[in-house]
């Protein structure tokens, strides 16, 4: 594991967006994973604005969607759908061809399926929930688990009911599992704030812990976390 240990928020987020435009500019048929959540937004921002300003082309990129909710609809508001189109698709004018949202009509297994035949995906970017949960896939989640229905637990639902306002927040979700996501080449987790610290410290003194679905990825060749102070503030490196 390669950890980036920022100075501030911004300089995370400045990392993060840096490592994925320079693959873009030196790849230019990448195929990403992409992550959704309030700790992403400012790097969809940073992006988007980086891109636009080096002229870099995305037009042979392709994106596959972690997750999405189920039982609302995929044009929500709060849908996974609704905010990377309003983020990236939109503000850089890619094709909704280029990405590939969890299938909430059709089986896991094409959704797997697709992202076999795009070759794999080259760089998955993550954050991490307060649980230690990666994409949607929450404690207990096995390491072969693959892209499935899950049910959200109420930690998760209580971070993320800000999003929906008064309205219902939905209980299930179709997330790609802990076995598709380490499947991909290089992995690539931001966490910022004082709300991932716990979970920080416990990813960084355990592995291979259900309890902690994150701490399956320390077992990848290629996988980096970026931290801000705030998140980082219960370990300590030597660094
Ligand atoms: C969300 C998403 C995850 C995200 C995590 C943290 O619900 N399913 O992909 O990494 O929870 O979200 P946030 O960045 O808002 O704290």
């Amino acid at each position: 594991m390669r950890i980036i240990l920022s100075k501030s928020a911004a300089e995370a987020v400045d990392a993060v967006t840096t490592i994925v435009l320079d693959k873009l500019a030196s790849h230019p048929s990448l195929v990403i994973g992409l992550a959704t959540g309030r700790t992403m937004e400012p790097v969809y921002a940073e992006w988007v604005q980086k891109a636009v300003k080096l002229g870099l082309n995305m037009d042979k990129a392709f994106f596959f969607m972690l997750d999405e909710y189920l039982g609302i609809a995929e044009n929500h508001p709060s849908s996974f759908k609704s905010y990377i189109k309003e983020r990236l698709m939109i503000p850089l004018k890619l094709h909704e061809s280029q990405f590939a949202f969890p299938p909430i009509h059709q089986s896991g297994e094409h959704y797997e399926t697709l992202i076999q035949e795009a070759g794999g995906i080259d760089l998955q970017l993550l954050g991490i929930g307060v649980n230690g949960h990666i994409g949607f896939n929450e404690p207990g989640s096995t390491p072969g688990s693959r892209t499935r229905v899950v049910e959200l637990t109420e930690e998760t639902k209580l971070s993320n009911q800000s999003h929906f306002g008064i309205g219902q927040m939905p209980s299930k979700a179709l997330s790609m599992g802990i076995g598709s996501i380490m499947d991909g080449k290089e992995l690539l987790m931001l966490a910022t704030g004082k709300s991932k610290a716990d979970a920080i410290k416990y990813l960084m003194n355990h592995h291979n812990d259900e309890k902690c679905p994150a701490s399956f990825l320390k077992s990848h060749a290629h996988f980096t976390l970026v931290l801000d102070p705030e998140a980082a503030s219960k370990i300590s490196l030597n660094i």
